[in-house]
C-alpha cells in the first residue's frame, strides 16, 4: 500500500498506473467512455475490437486517446477470428497494449512486439500460461470458470490463479472471474496476482454500453442464476459462455434441449443492433444501449460475481471503492494475529 492510498504491484509498475484494476474488454459493451473512466481513475481501461471494422477501430481509439489525454488503454482481440488487420489498425492508431483471448497468439507476437506494444494473454490452464511466457507475453490474465461471457477454463479462479502464478516467473498475472469487490481484489493479491480484471462489475457501470434493461437484470440476478452453455451459438459456435438463465434458455430446456437447428424460435428476429441489423434468437450478440428488443430474448452474459453487484455506479466510483475496500480488508485481516 502506498502513502497516497494506491496498491503498488509489478503490474502497476510495468504500466505506470496507480491501481491494479482493469475493466475487462467486453466486446461492444466496452467502449471509450468506460475505458477512459477507468484509466482516468487510475486503473486500465479495456476495449474490445473483435467485431469492429478497421475504420471504426480508428475512431474508437481516437476517442479513447482524447478522453484520457493519451493515457493507457488495452485493445482486445478474440482469436476465434483472424485479427491481423484489426490489430494492425489498432497499432497504427496508437494502441500500445494488445490483448488476446481464445486462440494461438504465436502468429501475432512478432508484429505486436515490433510495434513496441505490450502483449496480454487471457489463459485457462497453467500449460497455456507457460507457452505464452515462452512466446514472450508481458502480462497474463488467469480467467477462471466463474467468469462472465465466454469462458475458456474448466478451473475456478481460486485454483487457476496460483497455478498460473507458479509458472509465470516475472510476468505479472491478473485474476479474472468472480471478482466484483474489494474483498475479491484483496484475495487475488493474496493468491499472488498483481491485479484484477473485472467484467461483470464494470458491465453494471454508468458508462458500459449495454442496454439499461441488461444492467437492471444483472442487479436483480443471484449468483446461482448463471449457467455455462453453448446455447447462444449464432455467430460463434461451440464456444461455452456464462450467461443468465432467461426465457430463451427456459424455453429450450422445456423443449427437451434440442440440437442447434431445431430449437424453439430458431432463427426468428428478436431485435436490432444499434446499426439496425437484425439479431436472431440464439445469436451471441447481447443487447446494447442503442439496440432494440426484449432482454429476455437475448443472451445475457454474466459471471457468478453478479450476485455481488447491487447497483449501477460510475466506473470511477467502482475503482475507488475497490481500492478502499481492499485496503480495509487487508488491514483488518492483518489484525487477526496467529496465536499458536
Ligand atoms: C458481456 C461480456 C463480454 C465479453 N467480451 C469479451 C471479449 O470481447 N474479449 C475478451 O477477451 N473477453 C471478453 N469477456 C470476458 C471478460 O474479459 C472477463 O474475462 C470476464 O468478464 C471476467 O469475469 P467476471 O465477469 O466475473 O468479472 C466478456 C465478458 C462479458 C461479461
Amino acid at each position: 500500500m502506498d502513502s497516497d492510498g494506491s496498491i503498488v504491484t509489478p503490474f502497476t509498475r510495468l504500466l505506470g498506473i496507480r491501481h491494479p484494476i482493469v475493466s475487462a474488454p467486453m466486446g461492444r459493451a466496452s467502449r471509450p467512455e468506460l475505458a477512459a473512466a477507468v484509466t482516468n481513475a487510475g486503473g486500465l481501461g479495456g476495449l474490445g475490437f473483435s467485431w469492429d471494422s478497421p475504420q471504426h477501430i480508428e475512431e474508437l481509439i481516437g476517442a479513447v486517446r482524447r478522453l484520457t489525454n493519451d493515457g493507457p488503454f488495452l485493445a482486445n482481440f478474440v482469436l476465434e477470428w483472424d485479427q491481423h488487420e484489426r490489430m494492425e489498425t489498432a497499432l497504427s492508431a496508437g494502441a500500445r497494449i494488445i490483448s488476446f483471448f481464445w486462440g494461438d497468439i504465436a502468429p501475432y507476437m512478432d508484429r505486436a512486439k515490433a510495434a513496441g506494444a505490450l502483449v496480454v494473454h487471457t489463459v485457462g490452464t497453467p500449460e497455456e500460461a507457460r507457452r505464452s511466457v515462452d512466446l514472450g507475453v508481458d502480462i497474463l490474465v488467469a480467467q477462471g470458470n466463474e467468469a462472465g461471457g465466454h469462458v475458456w477454463s474448466r478451473l475456478s479462479t481460486m485454483v487457476l490463479v496460483p497455478l498460473v502464478v507458479d509458472v509465470a516467473g516475472k510476468v505479472p498475472v491478473l485474476a479474472a472471474g468472480g471478482i466484483a469487490d474489494g474483498r475479491g481484489l484483496a484475495a487475488a493479491l493474496m493468491l499472488g496476482a498483481s491485479g484484477v480484471w473485472l467484467g461483470t462489475r464494470f458491465l453494471v457501470s454508468t458508462e458500459a454500453a449495454c442496454h439499461s434493461d441488461y444492467k437492471r437484470r444483472l442487479i436483480e440476478a443471484a449468483s446461482s442464476d448463471t449457467i455455462e452453455t453453448t446455447l447462444f451459438d449464432g455467430g460463434w459456435p461451440d464456444a461455452p459462455s456464462r450467461v443468465l438463465r432467461n426465457r430463451t434458455v427456459e424455453a429450450w430446456e422445456t423443449a427437451g434441449r434440442p440440437e442447434s437447428g431445431s430449437r424453439p424460435g430458431e432463427g426468428e428476429e428478436i431485435g436490432r443492433t444499434p446499426d439496425g441489423n437484425p439479431v436472431r434468437r440464439y445469436s451471441f450478440a447481447g443487447l446494447l444501449s442503442d439496440g432494440q428488443g426484449d432482454i429476455d430474448d437475448f443472451v445475457i452474459y454474466a459471471g457468478e460475481s453478479v450476485g455481488l453487484v447491487r447497483e449501477v455506479a460510475p466506473a470511477s466510483e467502482i475503482v475507488r471503492a475497490l481500492i478502499a475496500d481492499a485496503a480495509q480488508t487487508i488491514a483488518q485481516r492483518a489484525g487477526h494475529s496467529t496465536k499458536g
